[in-house]
């Protein structure tokens, strides 16, 4: 005999329809009502919520057998769709109710240490803690599918269009990303380690070599960083490559996907071809290379205006080769007091900003701290520029161009999320093309690749390699999304000269780069097609679909900002046996 009842229907798909029909049901209590001659509670499964009935008409042992039912009894039950009297419209299934004929208790349950509610509030380490309950909630269980969805979508879509899914090791070589690498110590080759992977990257371009032409995965990729909200330890691509194509290729075929994946499993019709934004022109007027274009804001140059002002701050950052810029809060002089200001400033300090000076915009002319160091004509090219009206609040970041950049970048989004300007209905993507090969890092006191060092120059910048590699852009692009960096990719290098010539202006030894990717370039001397691709990040691309407040509720069992998993303890201390294994000393844990 069955020991468990063979369910017909999931909870949250009954309808008025279906009254009369004998059902069956599983899930979990998820509320009781005991009225006295009747009994009510809702089960819960991965669906909803139906209402099930115990009345007059009930046997007394079944009545009895309900009443023991408490909060997350795991049962299933056999019984009747009824119309209800009164009826629930908040619920889809609120209009019938089943009354219950069999019951079975499959298991009973201790009072769970978080409500199973939407809007338990609870503090996101207990929801860490306890995810299993966690994931029981409804928004967490729609997170859930619509992930799922998002996946399907994407392998549907790519399959359709040749890409075959190929899976990659995750016991490797360490790949070329540039974060911290996780490393795994052999047990058969004592001292030696391996990484896990920062993404698929070389093993793609491999792919590439092995005439595979156009390779798809949903990859896990592991980095060891400083987390934030949409940054885990481990994370998921969707992460592609394809044989003899220019980026124009490559970000076709990503809109279509984009447009076939939101109208899928959102219902919205993105509008194609996405803009276009070289890296500087980002920088200027957004002063970001993952440029929100929700609203407005943009950042002005006003250098030039006021070259030759009283105000020492701006002159002594334009002699030193730095910039003067603002931006137009348009509307925000009434929003933001001086203290509102002196808090705005003081949170641009972490971007490296000195001070924050502003400018408020009446119909009788402006208030100003620094308004006394202008004459009338400046402050009018100022107002010009800016194309400020009575009401609007002007913010100005005078300094280097990088910490103007990050100042009035970071301003721009955090006083438009203050607004509430950031509307999570919109999706705007855009495209960020031409960045610079490389950036300086003062730490390491030479070049580093700012992608990651198989990507293609320019053609027209290659011979600045070696005079000016600061200068060198490189066939790189990102896939911004309100903001947010959904994904990037770029044209891999397919000529072992310029491959040799970027090592160089990377200051890497021969020695370093056999050590590094010698496989990868012993490869690309056997025959190697022109190949470019891109990844996706997936859990923050659906974290912004969902309007999620962080990629953690997006993902199933997340780590917590200190790379911990609450749920389980990991990462854990190991047995002395398990390390003499390894041949790795333990190294106690501090008390
Ligand atoms: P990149 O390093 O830009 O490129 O990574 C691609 C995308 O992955 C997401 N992402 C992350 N998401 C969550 N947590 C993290 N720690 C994290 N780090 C990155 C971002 C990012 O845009 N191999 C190249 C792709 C290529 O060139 O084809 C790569 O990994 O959304
Ligand atoms: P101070 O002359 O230092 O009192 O500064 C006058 C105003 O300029 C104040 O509102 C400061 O916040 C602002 N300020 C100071 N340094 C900078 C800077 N580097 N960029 C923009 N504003 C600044």
């Amino acid at each position: 005999m069955r020991q468990v009842f063979k369910r017909t229907v999931r909870c949250g798909e009954l309808r008025i329809e279906n009254a009369g029909e004998e059902v069956v049901l599983n899930g979990w209590v998820a509320k009781k009502r005991n009225l006295g001659s009747l009994i009510f509670c809702d089960l819960r499964d991965r669906s909803g919520i139906t209402q099930i009935v115990f009345d007059d008409t009930t046997e007394q042992s079944l009545f009895e057998m309900a009443d023991t039912l408490k909060s997350e009894y795991v049962i299933g039950v056999k019984g009747i769709v009824t119309e209800r009297e009164s009826k629930n419209s908040k619920l889809p299934t609120g209009d019938i109710e089943v009354l219950v004929k069999e019951l079975k208790i499959y298991s009973g349950a201790e009072t769970p240490p978080i409500y199973i509610k939407d809007d338990d509030n609870a503090d996101e380490n207990l929801r860490l803690r306890y995810r299993y309950l966690d994931l029981r909630k409804s928004q967490m269980q729609r997170n859930l599918e619509f992930r799922h969805k998002v996946a399907m979508s994407a392998r549907n879509f790519f399959a359709g269009e040749g890409f075959l899914e190929i899976e990659t090791p995750t016991l490797c070589k360490p790949t070329p990303e540039g974060a911290r690498d996780y490393l795994i110590p052999s047990r058969v080759n004592h001292g030696r380690y391996y990484a896990l992977p920062q993404s698929p990257q070389i093993y793609k371009q491999l792919l590439m070599l092995s005439g595979c032409d156009r390779y798809f995965q949903i990859a896990r990729c592991y980095r060891d960083e400083d987390l934030r909200a949409d940054r885990q330890p481990e994370f998921t691509q969707i992460d592609m490559e394809l044989s003899f194509v220019e980026p124009e290729d490559i970000m076709e075929i990503q809109e279509r996907f984009l447009k076939t994946l939101f109208r899928e499993t959102l219902g919205v019709e993105l509008e194609t071809p996405f803009l276009q934004l070289p890296y500087d022109e980002a920088m200027n007027r957004f002063g970001s290379d993952k440029p929100d274009t929700r609203f407005g804001f943009e950042l002005k140059d006003l250098s030039e205006i006021v070259r030759g002002c009283g105000f020492k701050v701006f002159t002594s950052a334009l002699e030193n080769g730095g910039v003067v810029k603002a931006i137009n809060i348009n509307g925000g002089a009434d929003q933001f007091s001086c203290k509102e200001i002196d808090k705005l400033a003081e949170s641009a300090k972490s971007y490296g900003a000195k001070g924050l000076a502003w400018m408020k915009v009446t119909a009788d002319g402006v208030t100003s701290p620094i308004a006394k160091f202008f004459d009338e004509e400046t402050t009018q090219a100022i107002l010009e520029k800016m194309e400020a009206a009575a009401g609007d609040l002007i913010l100005f970041g005078s300094d280097t161009y990088k910490i103007v950049s990050d100042t009035l970048g970071f301003l721009r989004r955090h006083i438009a999320g203050r607004m509430g300007l950031l509307d999570d209905s919109k999706f705007n993507f855009l495209w960020v093309t031409d960045f610079p090969m490389f950036e300086y890092s003062e730490e390491e006191d030479r070049y580093v690749a700012m992608h990651h060092p198989f990507t293609m120059p320019k053609e027209e910048d290659l011979d600045k390699l070696e005079t000016d590699p600061g200068a060198v852009r490189a066939k790189a692009y990102d896939i911004v999304l309100n903001g947010v960096e959904a994904g990037g990719g770029s044209i891999r290098i397919h000529d072992s000269e310029v491959q040799k010539r970027v090592f160089r202006a990377l200051k890497l030894s021969d020695q370093e780069v056999r050590d590094k990717f010698g496989f990868l370039l012993d490869a690309f001397r056997y025959g190697t097609p022109p190949h470019g691709g891109l990844a996706y990040g997936m859990d923050r691309l659906v974290m912004i679909m969902l309007g999620a407040s962080s990629i953690r509720e997006v993902i199933a069992f997340p780590k917590n900002q200190n790379a911990q998993c609450l749920m389980s303890g990991a990462p854990g201390l190991i047995d002395q046996s398990q390390l003499d294994e390894l041949a790795i000393m333990n190294v106690k844990e501090e008390e």
